[in-house]
């Protein structure tokens, strides 16, 4: 067992002051965002490839089969895209697991040897069969990678930053969705097997450039005390902080997550793998610092993310922009979206940490509610063949985009990482991004239906729908989601359990949990406690 921890019973000690160098080590893993943002984009353009067509269907090329008739099944097309989204949601949901057990460093390493096996089958790939099953594996590689990044960056990052760099997660994200466009429109046209396999292909580099760099940064140390290796905790935590081991800061930041691993333990105790599931759903719907309320809020905060319809635009933009008749060149337009998407995200990491994530979340929602009401309502009046308004229209969806990228984007990851006490906190953040996946694919599969000419074919009145939703999204961000800005962890624990959501922002901490817990006399932390942390070191 280390020698006494130093514990302080001073709000602001609890954690160490940082280098540079550790500064970049945190914002590294926000590379991982990149997978997210790829796969999410480079499928749509592959179902266009007339290579790509020939060779999963047989149908030889236009004009021996008719244009209208070249193209997937509705079947195929809908089994590639949505069983990404299987795997990810079975990846995100098993991540938290996996964390738990093998830690979050190794986890990510795993991730991405998931990944690397998928990319080799869908890049091997000519039939349907073969690539579905590729993208499946691929995708619970996503699925491990979007869930456990956010949680590795949520423990290691400096409470000041730690909004601003997994705003970065987001940021790498709207690149990752960025580079897929420009990709697929690279090789869209070549008539060999390039076309499909350089886009597929090209994920090789984002796994070994992730999968190498996580290897060479240390585990998180709040997985260690989870696990009840304080050794190794003070070790990786002075790693993070680029202090020594002995210093004051770090004891007294260790003392901290200490002492709220045996608080939360007293609370709630571990129990089988089943039990410690169950854990997650316990306590009252009433009290915002329940594990219910909690799991309740971060699979919901993703829910609403989906629910703003951003997807819409970048899964369906084309066709929609298409439609819109007076539209020229509908590829530019749909570029200039996944911009505004890269360009905007951004100004999140000032203002998340300045304002904070209720603010961003509440006036987001309100900016892109007004922005969609107001191209529903365009859409309603005028034709869509008048030209001034299908640009106003499209001005009005940048604009949304906008809001949304440097708003609901950065703060719905930002916030779940920041929910859950320690132990549910790997459960949690993988349900909540198994949520974000489990919408993004629902709401893939029923939105060609808002739109589709043979089926709801509501055109730009789709955009009520989605100012309906960001509608909800708005009155929920206002009522349910607290503030968690400028707190550690820890503290973030305390808040929840100490005021609502609407007076969360005022709460200051006046007390540590070292100091509650047990500080003795000469300012350590109780051996005791230590030492029942080191003992009840639990793999669940
Ligand atoms: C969302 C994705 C979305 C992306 C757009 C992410 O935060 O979860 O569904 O495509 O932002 O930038």
């Amino acid at each position: 067992m280390p020698a006494g921890l130093v514990a302080t019973a001073d709000t602001s000690r609890v954690e160490a002051p940082m280098t540079f160098k550790a500064y970049l080590m945190c914002a590294f893993a926000s590379f991982g965002g990149l997978f997210f943002g790829y796969d999410i984009g480079y499928i749509n353009s592959v179902f266009g490839m007339p290579f790509f067509i020939h060779t999963f269907t047989g149908k030889p090329y236009p004009p021996a089969t008719p244009e209208a008739d070249f193209a997937l099944s509705a079947p195929n097309t809908s089994l590639i895209t949505s069983i990404l989204s299987a795997g990810t949601f079975f990846g995100a949901i098993v991540a938290g697991d996996v964390a738990d057990f093998i830690g979050r460093k190794y986890a990510i390493l795993l991730g991405c040897a998931l990944f690397i096996v998928g990319i080799i089958l869908q890049t091997a790939s000519t039939t349907v069969g073969l690539l579905s099953g590729g993208r499946f594996i691929a995708g619970l590689g996503v699925g491990f990678e979007s869930a456990i990044v956010i949680l590795y960056m949520s423990e290691i990052a400096p409470r000041k930053v730690r909004g601003a760099l997994v705003a970065g997660y987001q940021f790498c994200i709207t690149i990752g969705i960025l580079l897929a466009s420009c990709v697929d429109y690279a090789t869209q046209n070549r008539l060999d097997s390039g076309s499909y396999r350089i886009p597929i292909g090209v994920q090789f580099l984002w796994a070994l450039i992730l999968g190498g760099g996580i290897a060479s940064l240390p585990e998180s140390p709040r997985y260690y005390v989870k696990r009840g290796r304080i050794e190794k905790a003070i070790k990786s935590l002075s790693s993070l902080r680029g202090q020594p081991n002995d210093s004051e800061y770090i004891q007294a930041e260790l003392a901290e997550i200490v002492a709220n691993h045996e608080y939360e333990l007293q609370v709630i105790p571990q129990g089988s793998y089943f039990a410690s599931w169950a854990n997650c759903f316990k306590g009252s719907l009433w009290h915002q610092g329940s594990n219910l309320r909690r799991t309740i809020l971060g699979t919901s905060l993703q829910m609403m993310q989906q629910w703003t319809g951003v997807n819409f635009i970048f899964y369906f933009g084309t066709r929609f922009f298409i439609q819109l008749g007076s539209i020229k060149n509908p590829f530019l337009i749909s570029l200039i979206t996944t911009l505004v998407n890269v360009c905007s995200t951004p100004i999140s990491f000032w203002t998340i940490e300045r304002f904070g994530r209720r603010p961003l979340l509440i006036y987001g929602a309100l900016g892109m509610l007004s922005c969609q009401f107001i191209v529903a309502i365009i859409g309603t009046c005028v034709s869509t063949s008048n030209t001034s308004a299908t640009a106003a229209m499209i001005a009005f969806i940048c604009l949304s985009i906008f809001f949304f990228a440097s708003t609901w984007g950065p703060a719905a990851w930002v916030v779940i990482g920041e929910t859950f006490p320690l132990p549910i906190r790997s459960r949690g953040v993988g349900l909540s991004t198994a949520s974000n996946w489990l919408w993004n694919c629902i709401l893939a599969v029923i939105s060609p239906y808002f739109v589709g000419e043979q089926y709801g074919n509501m055109g730009p009145k789709v955009f009520y729908v989605w100012g309906g939703l960001c509608t909800c999204a708005c009155v929920y961000a206002y009522f349910l989601v607290p503030e968690t800005k400028g707190l550690t962890l820890e503290q973030v624990d305390k808040m929840l359990e100490e005021t609502m959501p609407r007076t969360s922002a005022k709460w200051r901490p006046t007390t540590t949990f070292a100091a509650e817990m047990g500080m003795t006399a000469d300012g350590t932390l109780k051996e005791s406690i230590v030492h029942d942390v080191e003992r009840k070191g639990s793999v669940y």
